[in-house]
């Protein structure tokens, strides 16, 4: 995870580098830094602390002309968010500044076998490779130097170094961790997100791994060179900067979360515009070919993903008829199934750059298996490094609790398993314009669920209970609720919590029930009448056509298959507004950050 930010040009690096940083704080948030080159006095200044952005912007100077820097925020992996542990860090005389995201795996034998009499100052994995820049660049060339240390590390890393001896360049390089660079006439920008890049950049270009850039002023132009680990030129494509900058502000909402939730009845409506044009699927060939083709799916995912994962088990298997399962990444990379003849391997992922999914991905790849990456991030890793990929179009989703990302890869998921099957059960069009309706009317009357949790959700504990789809969006609402308010939630088939769990049920514990399905709602409705026996507090959540007088929240109809588009929209909201009512950090929660670039 972390965040980090370069800058060379023409604007004042502090500014563009602060800027960005804030954007980039959803990676990591716990402590951050800043290391810019003063023009006046040819000095370099470094300001470090634990804690946000916020306090790096507001309680320290930045009244000097400088046109060079890098910063970082971070999510602590190596050492406690402290002063020491905060980047950027400097090698043994301090010549050389680096920010670093990733996390080095052999930096003890590297300590231990070139600079073993480095003392280091922090207890980050980091020092090793600034120090042993240093080290090799008593004889070799920065370049050289540079090169031969990231020959020599082994893990993920997305770098940005300064030396003090040239403050007319700066280095980075990066493996498995997200670095791009944006390129303007008038400066070049490094950063970790395309976000930090929107405001300085006519074009960009996502990094490749072992790739390593020079950037540097000469006659007031501001260049940057590329070459692979050994030396070779790289040279890539840049792309045209799409993105707008209202895209990734609040909008007036008061948290992202809030917008982002508001945001998926267009979700919906925009997905359907890109991929059903005229009643007609604009799908590539390709992919659909590949669904039609395999003999079971493998869906690889983490968290929120995961679940969408699960929502899409339940298309393939009962819409298109083809066996799928679905694996947490951070297990499958590590303790591999047994894998049938003809698998394709379906990585969903918001970011697309979650490292879990990364092992799974190079695993499979070294397999020879097919691949395909549903992501919101068209230039990610994982969308680029799988055979295939599909956007899901949700916009950036800056909340670190996904909302409208999950929205969207449900509905990805809808449209792969109803284009793959033979005999289509539904017009999918106008069934998600209704999903799209229903989703609408609960957002609209969000105040009555303000009103509903002010005073129920209090207790330390908490479950959601639901069976078949209603179970999946169980353990979607748990998590979102878990993540942003500290309740500790759990997602539970109902008919499962009798089986041990029921035992943690007493007065007042608030259980929310989830009821869309016609076939299963007698059976939920039982297993409520067994908590309230117990002295839960209930909530239940229901389809119209499923409802009863006294159930809290009812949804307008929606076709079966696609409830669990709507049922997770009351769940969002009683995750945000008990958070609000706690006083919670919502767009933040504490120990989170919302791209996991970590194994
Ligand atoms: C929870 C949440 C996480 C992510 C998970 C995977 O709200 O956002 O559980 O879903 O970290 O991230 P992506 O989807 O980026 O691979």
């Amino acid at each position: 995870m972390c965040g980090i930010v370069g800058y060379l040009g023409e604007k004042k690096a502090t500014d563009v580098i602060l800027a960005g940083l804030e954007k980039l704080e959803y990676r990591g948030y716990d402590s951050c830094g800043i290391f810019f080159h003063v023009e006046k006095t040819n000095d370099f200044i470094t300001y470090k602390d634990k804690g946000r952005i916020s306090h790096l912007i507001n309680d320290f100077n930045y009244k000097f002309d400088n046109h060079l820097g890098i910063g970082h925020t971070r999510w602590a992996t190596h050492g406690k968010p402290n002063r020491e542990n905060s980047h950027p860090h400097f090698s043994f005389s301090t010549r050389f500044a680096i920010v670093h995201n990733g996390v080095i795996e052999n930096y003890r034998e590297l300590t231990a076998k070139y600079i073993p009499d480095v003392e280091f100052a922090s207890e980050t994995d980091t020092e090793v490779i600034v120090n042993l820049i240093e080290h090799f660049a008593t004889e070799l060339s920065i370049e050289e130097a540079i090169r031969k240390t990231l020959s020599l590390i082994e893990g993920s890393y997305a770098l940005l170094i300064v030396d003090k001896q040239n403050s007319n360049a700066m280095y980075a390089a990066k493996n498995k961790s997200p670095l791009l660079i944006g390129i303007a006439p008038n400066g070049i920008t490094l950063a970790s997100d395309v976000m930090a890049l929107v405001e300085h950049a006519e074009t960009y270009i996502p990094i490749e791994d072992k790739t390593f850039v020079s950037v540097f002023a000469s006659d007031d132009k501001f260049e940057y060179a590329m070459v692979d680990i050994i030396g070779v030129p790289v040279i890539p494509k840049p792309l045209k900067m799409d993105i707008v900058l209202e895209d990734i502000g609040k909008g007036g909402y008061s948290h992202y979360m809030l917008k982002e939730i508001c945001e998926q009845p267009s979700v919906v409506r925009k997905i359907m515009d890109k991929y059903l044009v005229n009643g007609n699927t604009v799908i590539p060939d390709a992919i659909v070919k590949l669904f039609q083709n395999t003999n079971r799916i493998y869906i690889v995912a983490a968290g929120t993903s995961m679940h969408a994962g699960y929502v899409g088990k339940y298309y393939f298997e009962h819409v298109s008829m083809i066996p799928t399962e679905v694996f947490i990444a951070s297990e499958f990379a590590y303790n591999q199934p047994l894998i049938v003849d003809n698998p394709l391997f379906v990585f969903i992922s918001q970011s697309g750059e979650t490292a879990d999914l990364r092992a799974c991905l190079l695993r499979v790849k070294e397999l020879g298996h097919k691949t395909i990456t549903i992501t919101n991030v068209p230039t990610s890793t994982l969308a680029r490094e799988a055979d295939h990929f599909l956007e899901i179009f949700a916009g950036p989703e800056i909340a670190v609790a996904s909302t409208k990302a999950y929205v969207g890869q449900v509905t990805i998921l809808a449209l792969l398993a109803y284009i793959v099957a033979k005999r289509k059960p539904f017009d999918l069009h106008l069934e998600l314009s209704k999903v799209a309706i229903a989703m609408d009317a609960v957002i609209d009357n969000r105040e009555y669920i303000d009103n509903l949790v002010k005073d129920k959700l209090t207790k330390r504990n908490c479950f959601y209970i639901g069976r078949g789809l209603d179970y999946y969006t169980c353990l979607e609402a748990a998590l979102k609720l878990k993540e942003i308010s500290y309740i500790q939630t759990e997602g539970f088939a109902a008919g499962e919590l009798k089986h041990g769990t029921i035992a943690l049920i007493e007065d007042g514990i608030p259980v929310i029930a989830i009821i869309s399905q016609a076939h299963i709602a007698n059976n939920t409705r039982a297993n409520i009448r067994e908590v309230m026996a117990r002295g839960a507090e209930v909530i239940v959540i229901a389809l119209t056509a499923v409802s009863d007088l006294t159930d809290d929240i009812v949804l307008m109809d929606v076709n079966e298959m696609l409830t669990p588009l709507v049922t997770v929209i009351p769940t969002q909201l009683i995750a945000y507004y008990s958070a609000l009512h706690l006083g919670k950090d919502i767009d933040k929660p504490r120990n989170l950050a919302k791209s996991v670039t970590v194994e």
